[in-house]
């Protein structure tokens, strides 16, 4: 059960703790508090954990301060649409909205190269209007002597020239908690001249431990894929583990499964489970058409496979696209068969927008 508080109810309220009081002297019911504190204003929750049957809703509700209460399943406790649960959906970062109902594209590069490849990825963003991106810089391989990032050393290059080209967010995978300490202290040391999504990827889903220590910071949102051979229930489980320990600023990346099968794509695009997700929890959703095709491989029609699945995806109602491009794909470190090209980028968004707008229509 979540007891939502009226807007600006804290601790300096009496009916807030005139509230934790009454909760206080319910039997076998442990609370727990989650504030989320906005420019505008701060709001706060009341977790109910126990034997909450036995509590009367409307009871609770009646209190002053008390603004509505939600009966919420064992399943997905944080993340979960519930009964009656109006909440909405989504957050901010750093200016840009992330949420159910709006869409925002990320195209980059899989690993950061070198600062050339870098810039001429970022000027093409800007022309095109985009401000958001994708840059590798710890790359998990299969390989032990594969390429597996540039790691620490690039990161302040790789922020300043983003700030320089107006990325607002990049979407950094990380794949150990150290990396998180050292994106942090870049980020600071370069002035914040940009803002990081940390990308917790397909083979460190159900890395728990990693997505505890992710979850206790709640200054940069996550990007979490669903693991690539897990039930998606497990994988939404994984999202609540980052929730659960106070990070509720993620988005969940579907960036399909392995199958065994002889699939003709890297792997088997699962994009219609956009809407399953959407439905089943309130977070945006990602779409990965590149690791889940993972070639440029043409349809008859002459429109890249990458294309097709991406207007799938939208049109199934996806909220973000992490998208691969390269100024030269075969000179790419990582990934490079997958790689659009950058004169692509304007027909790619342009793709995008006749989808988006036959889903909103
Ligand atoms: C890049 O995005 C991943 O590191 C890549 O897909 C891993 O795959 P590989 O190491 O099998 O090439
Ligand atoms: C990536 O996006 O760079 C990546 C490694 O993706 P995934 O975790 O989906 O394989």
């Amino acid at each position: 059960m979540i007891v939502i508080l009226k807007p600006d109810m804290g601790e300096k309220n009496p009916e807030y703790r005139q509230i934790l009081d009454f909760l206080a002297h319910k039997p076998n019911i442990k609370t727990r508090v989650h504030q989320e504190i906005g420019a505008q204003q701060t709001l706060t929750e009341i977790y109910l954990i126990g034997d909450t049957a036995a509590l009367d809703k409307t009871e609770i509700e009646s209190l002053p301060g008390v603004e509505r209460v939600v009966r919420i399943s064992e399943e997905y406790r944080i993340l979960g649409r519930h009964r009656d649960d109006r909440r909405a959906t989504g957050f901010e970062y750093n200016g840009v909205k992330f949420n159910q109902d709006n869409l925002n594209v990320f195209a980059g590069l899989c690993a950061v190269d070198n600062p050339e490849h870098v810039e001429m990825m970022l000027k093409a963003l800007r022309d095109n209007g985009q401000v958001c991106t994708r840059m590798g810089a710890y790359k998990p391989r299969t390989n032990p002597y594969s390429f597996q990032g540039h790691g620490k050393s690039c990161l302040p290059w790789v922020f300043e020239l983003a700030g320089r080209y107006g990325i607002k967010v990049i979407a950094m995978e990380i794949t150990h908690d150290s990396h998180l300490v050292e994106i942090q202290e870049a980020l600071r040391q370069t002035g914040n001249p940009t803002g990081v999504m940390l990308q917790i990827g397909t083979r460190n889903t159900q890395n728990f431990e990693l997505l505890k220590i992710v979850g206790r910071q709640r200054e940069l949102p996550v990007l979490l894929k669903r693991g690539f051979g897990i039930t998606l229930e497990e994988s939404l489980n994984a999202a609540e583990y980052l929730a659960s320990e106070g990070n509720r600023n993620i988005v969940f990346g579907l960036r399909g499964m392995k199958t065994n099968m002889g699939d003709p794509h890297r792997n088997f695009v699962d994009f219609a489970h956009v809407p399953v997700v959407k439905r089943l929890t309130r977070m945006p959703v990602c779409i990965d058409p590149s690791h889940s095709v993972g070639s440029r491989d043409r349809a008859p029609d002459g429109m890249l496979d990458i294309s097709h699945v991406t207007a799938q995806g939208v049109i199934a109602g996806a909220n973000m696209v992490l998208v691969d491009f390269h100024p030269v794909p075969t000179k790419a470190l990582v990934d490079g068969p997958q790689a659009l090209l950058l004169e692509e980028l304007p027909y790619f968004l342009e793709d995008i927008a006749i989808a988006r707008e036959a889903y909103e229509k």
